[in-house]
Formats: C-alpha cells, sequence, structure tokens
C-alpha cells in the first residue's frame, strides 16, 4: 500500500487535477480533503475538458472509489449539477461523502459577500462561495454536519433555527438574504433526498483500503499560500489546504502517507488579493496571460502572473514534507529571451531566503532575481517531450527544472508539456515504494 498527497505548492491552479487524473489510474481509494466548490480543477480526459469545483478529480475512473472526506465543505445544489454534468456523459461515480463534512447553504454565501465589502482593503478575493462563512460555523460548532442534512427530521429542526441566527448576523453588515428561508428549507429538503445515497464512513473505507495494503491518493484543493494556518493570513482561504490537512480532513493517521507531491506551475499565478512578491505587471505577464488562458476557473477573473518564487517553494517544501515535484506549463513559459526565478527576498535592506518571521514583513519583501536562458516554443513539437526522461526537452527548460529542483533539494517527478496526460514526462511511478 502506498498512500500519496497531492498538494499546491505555491497560491493554487496549479494543475492539481490533471496530476490527481493521472495518479488515479493507480490508486484504489481517491479522496479530496479541504475546501469546497471554491476550487476549479481542470483534466483533460479522453479528449473532453472537465472542469470540477467539488468533485474528487479521480471521478472520471467510474471503478474506483472517490471520497469527500470530513474536511470539505459541501454545496448541495454544485454537487448535484457536477454529478448530473457526469451523468450526461455517460460517467456513473463511486462517490462517497463523509458524515463530518459541512454544508453550504445559500445565506453562508450572502455572508461572505457582505464580510468582504465589510472587510475593503483586508478582502481575500474570495470566490464567494460562502466557504469561510461554512468553516466558521464549524469550527464555532453550530454549523450543519452533512449527517445532519442527510437526517430530515434533524434537518427539519435544526436548519430554520441556523437560519434565523444566520439571517440576524448577516443583518449586521446591512444586508438581508439572497432568499426567504422558507425556500431554503425546501430546497435543502429536496436536495438531502437526493444526496443522502451518498453519505458513508469515508475514513473507514480508506483505512480499510489501507489495511488491505490498496493504494490511496489525497487530493489537495486550493494551495500552500491559502492554508489557513500557513498560508498568508488573512488572504487565504479557511481550511489546511497543506499536507497535514490530508489527515485531519479524512481520518488517516500520517503513517499512512509515503509520498507528498507538490505541483508547481513553472511560474507564479494568483486570483485574488494579497502581495505576491514576485508578480509581474509587463508584456510578459500579459503573454503569459493570454497564451496560458490564466483566467479563474470558479470566477473567470484574470490571474495575477509573477515569476517563479523559490522562496515560498522553500517554504512550502518545509510545511508540507514534499518528497517530490509535479512541474506544470513548461510549454506556457517558453518563448521568451530570459525567463526569471525569484531566488530570494529583500527586507529592509538585507537579503533573505527564508519566509519571514510575520505577514507584515512578507507584505514588504521584494524579489532578488536570477536570470535564466529561456527556451523556445516547441508548437505541436511538445508532443515528442513525453515518456520517462527529460532528454527530450529543450535544454535550457532542463536546466531550469534541475536548478529548482536542486535549491530544493526535491527529485522531479513529473513535468507538463501540455494540458492534457499525454503531455507529460513521468519520471516516478509513485507508487512504487
Ligand atoms: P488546479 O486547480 O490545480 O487543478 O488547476 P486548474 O485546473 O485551475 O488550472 C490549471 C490549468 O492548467 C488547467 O487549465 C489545465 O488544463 C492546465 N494545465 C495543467 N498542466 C499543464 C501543462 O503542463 N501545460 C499547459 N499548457 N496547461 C496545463
Ligand atoms: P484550486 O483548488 C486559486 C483564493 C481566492 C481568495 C482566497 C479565499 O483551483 O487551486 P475562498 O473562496 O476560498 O474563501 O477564497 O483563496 N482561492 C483560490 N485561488 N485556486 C483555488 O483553488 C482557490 N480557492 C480559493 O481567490 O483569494
Ligand atoms: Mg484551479
Amino acid at each position: 500500500m502506498v498512500g500519496v498527497i497531492v498538494v499546491g505548492a505555491q497560491w493554487g491552479d496549479e494543475g492539481k487535477g490533471k496530476i490527481v487524473d493521472l495518479y488515479a489510474k493507480e490508486a484504489e481509494v481517491i479522496v479530496r480533503f479541504c475546501g469546497g466548490a471554491n476550487a476549479g480543477h481542470t483534466v483533460m480526459h479522453g479528449g473532453k475538458k472537465y472542469k470540477f469545483n467539488l468533485l474528487p478529480s479521480g471521478v472520471l475512473h467510474p471503478q474506483k472509489i472517490n471520497l469527500l472526506g470530513n474536511g470539505t465543505v459541501i454545496e448541495p445544489e454544485k454537487l448535484l449539477a457536477e454529478l448530473s454534468e457526469l451523468k450526461a456523459a455517460g460517467i456513473t461515480p463511486n462517490l462517497f461523502i463523509s458524515p463530518k463534512a459541512h454544508v453550504v447553504l445559500p445565506i453562508h454565501k450572502d455572508i461572505d459577500a457582505a464580510e468582504e465589502e465589510h472587510k475593503q482593503g483586508n478582502a481575500a478575493g474570495t470566490t464567494r462561495r460562502g466557504i469561510g462563512p461554512t468553516y466558521a460555523d464549524k469550527a464555532a460548532r453550530f454549523g450543519l454536519r452533512f449527517e445532519e442534512f442527510c437526517d430530515e427530521e434533524t434537518l427539519h429542526e435544526k436548519l430554520p433555527k441556523l437560519l434565523h441566527l444566520k439571517e440576524r448576523m448577516l443583518g449586521i453588515y446591512g444586508k438581508s438574504p439572497s432568499q426567504p428561508a422558507e425556500k431554503t428549507l425546501s430546497q435543502y429538503i429536496s436536495y438531502s433526498k437526493e444526496c443522502r445515497k451518498y453519505i458513508a464512513d469515508a475514513s473507514f473505507i480508506l483505512n480499510d483500503a489501507i489495511s488491505k495494503k490498496k493504494n490511496v491518493l489525497f487530493e489537495g484543493a486550493q494551495a500552500t499560500m491559502l492554508d489557513i494556518d500557513h498560508g498568508f493570513y488573512p488572504y487565504c482561504t479557511s481550511s489546511n489546504t497543506t499536507a497535514g490537512g490530508a489527515c485531519t480532513g479524512t481520518g488517516v493517521g500520517p503513517t499512512a502517507i509515503n509520498e507528498v507531491v507538490g505541483v508547481v506551475k513553472v511560474y507564479t499565478s494568483r486570483v485574488g488579493e494579497g502581495p505576491v512578491p514576485s508578480e509581474i505587471f509587463d508584456s510578459t505577464a500579459e503573454k503569459i496571460r493570454e497564451r496560458g488562458g490564466e483566467f479563474g476557473t470558479v470566477t473567470k477573473r484574470p490571474r495575477r502572473i509573477g515569476w517563479l518564487d523559490l522562496v515560498t517553494l522553500r517554504y512550502s517544501k518545509i510545511v508540507n514534507g514534499l518528497t517530490g515535484l509535479a512541474f506544470t506549463r513548461l510549454d506556457t513559459l517558453a518563448g521568451f529571451p530570459k525567463v526569471k526565478i525569484c531566488t530570494a527576498y529583500e527586507l529592509e535592506g538585507k537579503k533573505i531566503t527564508h519566509m519571514p518571521l510575520t505577514s507584515q514583513d512578507f507584505a514588504l519583501c521584494t524579489p532578488i532575481y536570477k536570470e535564466f536562458s529561456g527556451w523556445e516554443d516547441l508548437g505541436a513539437g511538445w508532443d515528442k517531450c513525453a515518456g520517462n526522461s527529460l532528454d527530450t526537452l529543450p535544454k535550457n527548460a532542463r536546466t531550469y527544472l534541475e536548478f529548482i529542483s536542486k535549491e530544493l533539494a526535491t527529485p522531479i517527478y513529473f513535468v507538463g508539456v501540455g494540458p492534457s496526460r499525454e503531455h507529460a514526462i513521468v519520471l516516478k511511478d509513485v507508487f512504487r515504494k
């Protein structure tokens, strides 16, 4: 048995969905451990493009068990919409949801929007999917668990009270709910009937698979710099998106984990607010955004673009315990005469190579760059860079990747040179010990 965690090593949208879909072939169980419909994971499968906000990216393998762990938050409407889209494509996933996951209500989205407006300069630029308010209710212990949502009697008893309380909270911001409580109640009773067949003890399923020596795959959403504890607070999400969240968000012990694969986009992108030291605003950024289609999957916002930031990756290595690197988008960064890597920050006249102590200091950091010669855009020729060796890559691209790997003292497991699974160099079979 091998337990593999896939996490975003930067600010999200690194290409986790694609890696999870690839690794899912060898796994018995695939589980998402954090976040909700704020994620947008793209998978190219069988020549078709799928975008998942909530479902695990292993669902395109219907023979595998796919789980939403207790660390996730479930928006029933979104869940049912994604399932029916899959059904229309002829796919019925083998899906189960932890009774301990929490449920997102429409009023959580209203509160999300109201809080963002209230925070003004400190707003994270959330996806407005009600993520923060749902996790806040979970922590305050009056949230609606999936088990309560699935039980009609409990739902009838609990939901009106919860909605009443939330309406009063929304009133603090001078706002009213986007829909009346009665409508939410009747909608959720109907969703509950459709969703209850998915409830199952996700922790037990995982641990049972582990005890039978099956491979399990933990799918991270968001990324290291968006983690509620280890990310850049308050410009982060509301769950533990780093590797530790794979255990607490599913109910397995750390001894089940063998590999932690950090997905690294070979430049930086960020959707939302907050400091990004290596952000660039010139025509290079524009070109990367355009050619990479760097617009948010969930909100369609243009993603902010920057050079690769080695300081945050060093940090990511430590807080996740990364054992391997999965690089994506080498093809998108092609065709530039020079490319840069931020190898250190300058903070109040001093050079630092690791994260500063406080968020306040991080906001003051400016990048120190090392310049590299760029590599040619192979166009259709990227197809030929597939297999299990770096030899087929343009020389300068290989130098660039090997520099990062050496700096992080972490081996390269995967290199993506295009959106599909086939556009890839796979250097490590993660499920082979
Ligand atoms: P996730 O949230 O980490 O799963 O990533 P997203 O799906 O939000 O964004 C990643 C985007 O990059 C998707 O559109 C992928 O199809 C695409 N992608 C992933 N790897 C590569 C790659 O190596 N090259 C190119 N051109 N696109 C890639
Ligand atoms: P995937 O899994 C990129 C960002 C939002 C915002 C902050 C908080 O596709 O990589 P939230 O709605 O979670 O309260 O927003 O986090 N954010 C993401 N950015 N990729 C994501 O997911 C994200 N999920 C949330 O833009 O700044
Ligand atoms: Mg995404």
